[in-house]
């Protein structure tokens, strides 16, 4: 970074997806109490990431992000953080146990309000409306689509209240590894995958009391008792991540650094990541750790000058690269990404979203959602084509929930086509629910526990 860059530099360059107001006086008068506002974050807890990050690049932890497409107001509520909480513990621990490293924990989640779009408008009863841009641009509903700058703030306000419950559940034991039987099964209806997570609790209660017997674990240790979990979303909305920008004093260094002090990771979206546009300016200048997600439109020279731009001392994983090509598509990109990258000296987190390049309309023709077979085929074949070329996937970012929902089709549970309506809920893109999260977690653990014998992904 250089040293005249300040939060605000972005300004002079252009911005794609950026929200219009009617009232920019308003709009001022909300930037200004943000700007008031205490940090979410802090630097430490920036720099711990950072931290294990690296080891993510370095193939000696993996990273498992996942959480809402399009987080609402409404999911700041005890019930759906704790399922989000749950499903992202429960994940790590098979992901732990099958791949016997540790496990980096990020949820999208605490921010993530703010949504791109492939069209500003749409047509509503033959009128045409603002697009749902998320909850801290406009309203769902389609009388309330106008932006309103007040929900930056209740952007804020409802990402503190999500972190600070997130903060007291983690405090209070609720990811204590001694008792990983409360995070009970509750809405799995496939016996396998319920056999499957209570053997790894059997096995995992049985080593706690191996070590307790030998003195190794005297039920006060804080590796066991709870974990770190941290939080992110896309910087999308510049105005509102300029305000939450501070300078603060780097954990080790003590060098004063500039962090986005509302969330832990940010990354840019694969609409808003043009080479000179603003959210790269804006993106290059802070210390937390971000990622970049990666498309088929991403060319590999870009994709190193990026990094050039963003990371220009090639920290070890500082950045993220999140490839998101679609099942069909990865063999044809991948390897040149893989290749340019290597040859450029950066040593990124190499994760893998099978969710984005995946998105399909079901046959009723408005549903939008996903198929499991080609989430996993799209996971598979990110593992194969890394191994085949001397690399390594780092991790996984995938859109889930905690709950029951109906939204992608396939897994465990057989969803159908015709079963989608039962309880379809996300105000953007189509989830994993509860069962298939587990389910991707157990195909993962197992192409670890192969890789150790024969290399090879499983089938289903
Ligand atoms: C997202 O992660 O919600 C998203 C919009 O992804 P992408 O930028 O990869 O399309
Ligand atoms: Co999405």
């Amino acid at each position: 970074m250089s040293a005249a860059w300040t939060p605000q530099d972005w300004k002079k360059k252009p911005i794609v997806q950026d929200v219009v107001y009617e009232d920019q006086a308003h709009v001022d008068r909300v930037l200004n109490k943000l700007q008031r506002l205490p940090p979410m974050v802090s630097a430490a807890e920036v720099d711990n990431l950072r931290k294990q990050l690296k080891d993510a690049a370095l193939g000696k932890s993996f990273l498992l992000q996942g959480g809402d497409c399009a987080e609402l107001f409404d999911y700041c509520s005890q019930d759906p953080i704790e399922a989000k909480i749950k499903v992202l513990l429960q994940m790590s621990l098979v992901l732990i146990w099958g791949a016997r490293i540790p496990v980096v924990r990020i949820a999208r989640m605490a921010g993530q309000y703010a949504k791109p779009r492939s069209k500003p408008t749409e047509m509503y009863n033959g009128e045409e409306i603002h697009s749902f841009r998320g909850d801290n641009v406009n309203g769902f509903d389609p009388n309330d689509r106008k932006p309103d700058p007040e929900r930056l703030l209740g952007a804020y306000f409802h990402s503190a209240a999500t972190l600070n419950y997130l903060r007291t559940l983690l405090d209070s034991g609720f990811a204590d590894l001694h008792e990983p039987s409360k995070w009970n099964l509750d809405h799995v209806r496939s016996e396998n995958v319920k056999r499957e997570y209570e053997s790894i609790v059997t096995q995992l209660i049985d080593s706690l009391d191996f070590m307790k017997t030998i003195g190794a674990d005297n039920g006060t240790s804080n590796a066991l008792q709870s974990v770190d979990f941290f939080v992110s979303h896309e910087a999308l909305l510049l105005n509102y991540e300029t305000c939450l920008t501070r300078k603060l004093a780097s954990s080790t260094t003590k060098e004063m650094k500039w962090y986005n002090t509302g969330a832990h990771f940010l990354w840019i979206g694969d609409r808003t990541r043009q080479p000179d546009g603003a959210h790269i300016e804006y993106m290059r200048g802070i210390e937390n750790p971000i990622g970049i997600k990666v498309g088929p439109s991403t060319m590999p020279e870009q994709l190193v000058s990026l990094l050039n731009t963003v990371n220009p001392n090639k920290e070890i994983g500082k950045v993220t690269l999140i490839t998101r090509f679609g099942a069909d598509n990865v063999e044809k990109h991948l390897p040149q990404h893989i290749e340019a990258v290597r040859q450029s000296g950066h040593i990124p987190v190499w994760v893998c979203d099978p969710m984005h390049g995946n998105t399909k309309t079901a046959s009723d023709g408005s549903l939008k959602t996903r198929h499991f077979v080609d989430i996993i085929g799209e996971l598979s074949q990110t593992f194969r084509v890394h191994e085949r070329n001397m690399s390594k996937l780092n991790g996984v970012h995938f859109e889930l929930t905690g709950d029951s929902v109906t939204e992608c089709i396939g897994g465990s549970m057989d969803l159908k086509d015709d079963d989608l309506s039962t309880n379809y809920q996300t105000y953007c893109d189509p989830r994993l629910n509860y069962e298939q999260s587990l389910d991707v977690a157990f195909l993962i653990a197992k192409y670890y526990e192969n890789e150790r014998k024969t290399k090879d992904f499983p089938n289903l």
